[in-house]
């Protein structure tokens, strides 16, 4: 991870701002982006002095194409790319309206499918990089209230197998992790304490997408992780 060129989409989330520090504290240089000032506050509280030259925060929205290439574009290099942003909506699928389906496919799958296909066009001609998605543990395990939600994960993870399918004989790789649910302050807010038992820590799973974000799991690739704590 040291002096690598890392890029996290929604560094600055739930679980975005462990997978910044993870990587700032193996020495890597991440381009994060972000949407919310106040989330960009958040993180810098989080990041020791001797480490903020090594970050830059770069506001972009990750459904604009052309954003997402530039922001690429703009890196001298592109080890990895961590694509952590996503969006959250449940409700019986009778009721389920059309708008809200589609956002929560742009937000989960089309998104990923930008970041990926910018990502690769960087990485193929370097022979190098790896990407790491974000799915969930419903893309595999689909459950009722949460249709479009676990169908856009099971896109996000049939994307990356594809990618990895793709990219097999060269040095660039992609896996998807699989969090259940993961133990942020907003499910804690909306789940509250007592649910929390077995929940991933957001460090736990920062541990695991630092490890296929580094030249270590050079040889994983297409792989599906669950990262499903005690749950
Ligand atoms: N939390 C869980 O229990 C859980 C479980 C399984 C999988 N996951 C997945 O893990 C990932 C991270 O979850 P989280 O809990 O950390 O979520 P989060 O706190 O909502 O973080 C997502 C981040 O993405 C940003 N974002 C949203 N839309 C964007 C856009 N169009 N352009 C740029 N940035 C955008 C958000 O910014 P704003 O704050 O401005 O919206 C936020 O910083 C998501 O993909 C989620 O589906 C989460």
């Amino acid at each position: 991870m040291r002096d690598r060129q890392i890029l996290i989409t929604g560094g600055t989330g739930g679980l975005g701002r462990s997978v910044t520090t993870a990587v700032l504290n193996r020495g890597g240089f991440p381009t994060v982006t972000y949407r919310n000032e106040r989330e960009v506050e958040a993180v810098l509280k989080g990041v020791a002095a001797e480490h903020r030259s090594r970050l830059r925060l770069v506001a972009v929205d990750v459904t604009d194409e052309a954003a997402v290439a530039a922001v690429i574009d703009e890196m001298p290099r592109l080890d990895a790319a961590i694509h952590l942003v996503g969006g959250f909506a449940m409700g019986p699928t009778a009721e389920f309206s059309f708008a809200d389906w589609q956002r929560e496919i742009m937000l989960n799958l089309n998104t990923a499918f930008l970041v990926c296909k910018h990502s690769l066009r960087k990485m193929l001609p370097q022979n190098e990089g790896r990407i790491v998605t974000i799915g969930s543990r419903g893309a595999e395990q689909p459950s009722g209230q949460l249709a479009a939600y676990c169908a856009a994960k099971a896109g996000v993870v049939a994307l990356t197998k594809a990618i990895a399918d793709e990219t097999r004989g060269t040095g660039v790789t992609a896996n998807v992790v699989l969090p259940s649910v993961i133990d942020t302050p907003a499910n804690r807010a909306a789940m509250g304490d007592a649910a929390a038992t077995g929940w991933v820590s957001p460090e736990s799973l920062a541990e695991v997408i630092c490890f296929l974000a580094s030249t270590a799991a050079r040889d994983i690739r297409g792989a599906a992780v669950p990262v499903y704590g005690n749950t």
